[in-house]
């Protein structure tokens, strides 16, 4: 076969693509996923990142050395093929290959991850490695079309992409769980949301956005969290409360019916059931939180009113709803210093989470935040952090306050939930857990 460096590159099609090239002569560019033997014809399935597709090799129609390649050819070696098209209805891909001539490119020997079942830790380790796997790559390309959604829904309803900074002076959402740095000999902060930011640039283009990765020093060790994940947050001026609970569930409407769309083969192979998810459509329901509790209480669950909800507390409720719901107006103790309260109740905040069914629980989080220069110091105050920090963020309420709301969304929670999947770490190429942060 022969070579031409970057050449090839131009020549060679992609799986993915495949099934306009029937009856033709193609190069793929890959892997070997898996090989079959039957001693006179060899299977192997190549993958090349864009999808797998079954090469058969008949040892009467090709040269001696050629099928000798194809019966030592090892997982994961990366290989060149080049085949004729052939349609076959049965395959996944819908076609299949005859190969005509097989180069190894670069072999690999004792692949680590074998078809046998390992170890989540095993897993983990190899992390690396293991998103070469078909459902984990089916994860990956979600979480590739769920951003992009993000992005489409967002850049579509007029928001302007304003990034917020990773470095910060202070924290957004508590201090017990700030990862600390030293920025040239004074104290930073890794984010834990860009929402103070966003708050700024909003008041700016009055619709912005920011996505980007975001920290939580969390010493919790759930199926929920991750020290570092991803948040898409949007924040949009003159908005309210409920402004903010219908753009949330347009939003969440709109990623879901993109995935449906564009990504039922790789639901498939997470034999993800689908009708919950094809239930995703607004109104969402909107339950306050007095109302949560009652709830709760009803299915027996032991709660302390006045608490926020724990991972099995929303585990509980959302068996209550057949799809996300929110549950807005959290008192406002239990919630962060820049919460808005209820004109109507002042112990509570003009809050919502929206969370998942299927036991899936919160999302996104959000809600109005305090536009009043005074109230907002006292809170300030009240949470006991240095007001000095902040003298930026308050100049926002002191040249021309509005009422404005946002939400952030984590981009992994909802990949878990929309995968249908039993632990946040599979669908972030490379999780920073609790005590993990390798490879
Ligand atoms: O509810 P949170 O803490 O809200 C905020 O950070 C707001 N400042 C957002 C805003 O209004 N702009 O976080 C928002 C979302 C959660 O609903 C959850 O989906 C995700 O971020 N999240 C996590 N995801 C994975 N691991 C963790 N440790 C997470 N903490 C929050
Ligand atoms: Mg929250």
């Amino acid at each position: 076969m022969t070579t031409k460096g970057a050449g090839m590159n131009a020549a060679a099609t992609r799986i993915e693509s495949l099934n306009q090239n029937i009856g033709e002569e193609v190069l793929l560019q890959g892997w070997l996923y898996n090989r079959r033997s039957s001693g006179k014809i060899e299977f192997l399935q190549v993958r090349d990142g864009s999808g797998t597709v079954q090469c058969v090799a008949v040892k009467s129609e090709l040269p001696e050395a050629v099928f000798a390649r194809c019966g030592e050819v090892t997982q994961e070696s990366a290989i060149r093929v080049r085949g004729t098209v052939r349609e076959d209805k049965r395959a996944p891909s819908g076609v299949e290959l005859t190969l005509l001539d097989l180069e190894i490119v670069a072999p690999s020997t004792d692949y680590p991850i074998t078809p046998k079942e390992h170890g989540p830790d095993y897993l983990l380790n190899h992390r690396h490695l293991w998103i070469r796997s078909q459902r984990q790559h089916a994860v990956l390309r979600i979480r590739h079309t769920v951003i992009q959604a993000c992005r489409d829904f967002l850049d579509r309803d007029g928001f302007i992409l304003a990034d917020a900074p990773i470095f910060t002076p202070s924290a957004c959402e508590g201090t017990t769980t700030l990862f600390e740095t030293d920025y040239f000999g004074e104290k930073a902060y890794l984010t834990q949301s860009g929402q103070l930011y966003n708050e700024a640039t909003a008041m700016a283009f009055g619709k912005s956005y920011c996505f980007g990765p975001t920290f939580r020093a969390e010493k919790s060790k759930t199926r929920r969290h991750l020290i570092e994940f991803w948040m898409v947050e949007p924040e949009v001026a003159y908005a309210t409360l409920d402004d903010v609970m219908v753009l949330v569930e347009r939003f969440i409407s709109f990623i879901v019916a993109r995935v449906l769309e564009t990504r039922r083969a790789e639901l498939k192979i997470l034999e993800r059931d689908v009708a919950p998810l094809e239930r995703v459509q607004a109104p969402f329901p909107r339950v306050s939180y007095e109302e949560a509790v009652r709830v709760l209480r009803e299915k027996g669950q032991p709660f302390e009113d006045g608490n926020d909800f724990g991972g099995t507390d929303e585990t509980v409720l959302t068996e209550a709803y057949d799809r996300p719901f929110f549950v807005h107006r959290f008192p406002a103790a239990v919630k962060a210093f820049y919460m808005k309260r209820d004109p109507a109740d002042e112990r509570l905040s003009l809050s919502c989470d929206l969370l998942a069914p299927e036991g899936y629980g919160e999302i996104v989080g959000g809600g109005e935040r305090e536009d009043d220069l005074d109230r907002l110091v006292t809170r300030i105050r009240e949470h006991e952090l240095p007001t000095e920090a902040f003298e930026w963020y308050l100049d926002l309420r002191r040249y021309g306050s509005v009422p404005h709301a946002g939400f952030g969304m984590g981009i992994e929670r909802t990949l878990t939930w929309i995968c249908g999947l039993e632990h946040v770490r599979e669908t972030i190429p490379f999780p920073r857990l609790l005590h993990r942060m390798r490879p």
